[in-house]
């Protein structure tokens, strides 16, 4: 008894040591779970609440062809028409008798679908009735996945106070 209880403390010393030399928290994250990549394509039908304007959006993510299409109606609003090239150019655009369109040039094109790798793992939260793992990217993106299908459920930008409900289909 003794003998096995001073092996088990001994065991918890070392596992203790282990963890207090190991580099940070690299060597410990490797048991957390990851956040799964995105199919490379996929529809996606996203309810956004960006600072109380609320819209839908229909997402056509195509990785293999570099675009991005988010057909997004606006409460009471605009249907606009956004169409994102991996080159970094947007094109927004109505087919209503307005038909406006502008392009806006950003520096990066759109998300990689393995843009979360290396993200923060936080825990599970219950997210719209869904127990989700949770991680945080680089101090603004918190990332909620169900944990039974491994879908999206809900994203959080903070920086543009975005708020994304999404579900893949
Ligand atoms: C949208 O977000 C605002 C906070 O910015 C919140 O007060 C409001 O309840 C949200 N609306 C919906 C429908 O989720
Ligand atoms: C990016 O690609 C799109 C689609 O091929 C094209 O229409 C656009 O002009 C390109 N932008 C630049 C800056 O080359």
């Amino acid at each position: 008894m003794v003998y096995s209880s001073t092996y088990a403390l001994l065991l918890l010393l070392t596992q203790l040591a282990a963890a207090a030399t190991a580099t940070s928290s690299e060597a410990v994250a490797a048991d957390y779970p990851k956040p799964t990549p995105w199919p490379l394509q996929f529809h996606s039908i996203l309810f956004v609440n960006y600072s109380g304007s609320l819209s839908l959006i229909d997402l056509w993510y195509d990785w293999p062809n570099g675009r991005n299409f988010n057909i997004i109606q606006h409460q009471l609003g605009k249907l606009l028409y956004d169409l994102e090239w991996s080159n970094g150019t947007s094109f927004y655009y109505t087919l209503d008798s307005n038909k406006e369109c502008r392009s806006v040039h950003f520096e990066v094109g759109i998300l990689r679908p393995n843009w979360l790798e290396g993200a923060e793992y936080l825990g599970q939260e219950t997210v719209d009735g869904f127990l989700c793992n949770v991680w945080q990217k680089v101090d603004f993106i918190w990332y909620y996945e169900d944990v039974v299908t491994k879908r999206p459920v809900h994203w959080v930008f903070y920086t543009g106070k975005l708020s994304i409900s999404n579900e893949l289909e």
